[in-house]
């Protein structure tokens, strides 16, 4: 008898753990149900960290490199590749089952010094051509889209008069896409900025009338990258958002949302927390309202480690994870969000 009530409490105590490890299903797996990819920027040390590494996998099912691909980084002077940091983010991701966003092949910002040995516009475009070379074809099958250009318009809508544009004006965005696109077939490619999220400004017009020509012009692009660095200053038009989303999906392209954060006036009042959650909020039903956006990457994770108050004097808290690693009620809304 004793026997038997033994084997029966052991039975209850099995089922329990089952059904209270089911409930308990971690936000990485959560999203990948959700059929959508939740993801965040990371640095190299948040892998060597065994906790925040866990972190990251229990609650992310997709990561970019916040500054590791970027050129000076990862080609730091002509003959030195430096790929080991980016070897280990992608065999992390690899066995987390996690996709992998690469960024960026073209920007004005974080380049190595081997630019300023270009003297023509040849030289420009075989700088790129070896980059995206070399890169894609070593993570080929292993990243599953990169933004082939990042921030290539200023707030107007005039192009930005970076090295890149100075030398070769648009013909090596376009040839970039062509040139990554024979690197690896099956990496998706797109073109990515900030502040061109609404349409119906300068910037917005500009870069979707450009985008609109790639497509016309057979340029192998397949989505545009929305940034989403917001203020809770700010808010967001959600009307606005959308309208240019679908414009998008009628050139037959995705659109990623790929660093969001929502920063606030520190210290931050309660309404702007509540504004803050109510923006993050809003991205997540318009990506699951809107059938051409299914990413939604976070600019880091944690206020311990953002960008955000170097660059933005007096604000922070930007991002879903407090400076201790405790997810904040934005974060649980969120998966919850993806839940249902
Ligand atoms: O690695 C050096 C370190 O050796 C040095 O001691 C230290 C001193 O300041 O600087 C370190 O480099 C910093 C680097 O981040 C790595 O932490 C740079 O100063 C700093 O400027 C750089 O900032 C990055 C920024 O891009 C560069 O513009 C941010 O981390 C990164 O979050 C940010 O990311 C960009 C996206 O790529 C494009 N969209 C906007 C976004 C936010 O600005």
């Amino acid at each position: 008898m004793k026997k038997n009530l033994k084997c029966f409490t052991l039975a209850v105590a099995v089922v329990s753990a089952f059904v209270f490890s089911a409930c308990k299903e971690s936000p990485a797996k959560t999203a990948t149900k959700a059929n959508m990819y939740f993801g965040v920027a990371i640095q190299p040390g948040d892998i060597l960290d065994e906790s925040k590494a866990k972190l990251i996998a229990d609650n992310f099912n997709a990561i970019v490199p916040e500054n590791t691909m970027k050129m000076v980084n990862i080609r730091p002077t002509k003959t030195l590749w430096n790929f080991s940091d980016m070897d280990k983010m992608v065999d992390f991701a690899q066995k987390n089952k996690m996709m992998v966003r690469g960024h960026t092949f073209i920007w004005h910002q974080q380049n190595s010094t081997i630019v300023n040995q270009i003297k023509s516009r040849e030289d420009a475009f075989a700088l790129i051509n070896e980059n995206i070379n070399q890169i894609m074809t070593r993570y080929k099958g292993k990243i599953a889209c990169y933004d082939v250009a990042n921030e290539i318009f200023n707030e107007d809508g005039t192009f930005r008069k970076s090295l890149w544009y100075r030398w070769c004006g648009t013909d090596l965005y376009e040839e970039a896409f062509r040139i990554a696109r024979a690197a690896d077939p099956d990496a998706k490619l797109f073109l990515n900025d900030y502040s061109h999220e609404e349409a119906g400004t300068p910037k917005a017009e500009a870069f979707y009338e450009f985008v609109k020509s790639m497509v016309e012009k057979g340029v192998p692009i397949d989505g545009v990258g929305f940034q989403l660095h917001l203020c809770t200053d700010y808010g967001l038009k959600e009307d606005a958002l959308r309208e240019n989303i679908r414009r998008f999906a009628a050139l037959g392209l995705e659109v990623q949302f790929t660093e969001i954060d929502v920063r606030m006036k520190m210290p931050a009042s309660e309404a702007d927390v509540a504004k803050q959650k109510g923006m993050y909020e809003t991205l997540m039903r318009v990506l699951k309202d809107e059938p051409n956006v299914s990413t939604y990457m976070t600019w880091g994770y944690t206020d311990a480690n953002s960008w955000v108050p170097a660059t933005f004097h007096g604000y922070g808290d930007a991002h879903l994870f407090d400076k201790n690693l405790k997810a904040k009620s934005v974060f649980d809304s969120l998966v919850e969000m993806m839940r249902n």
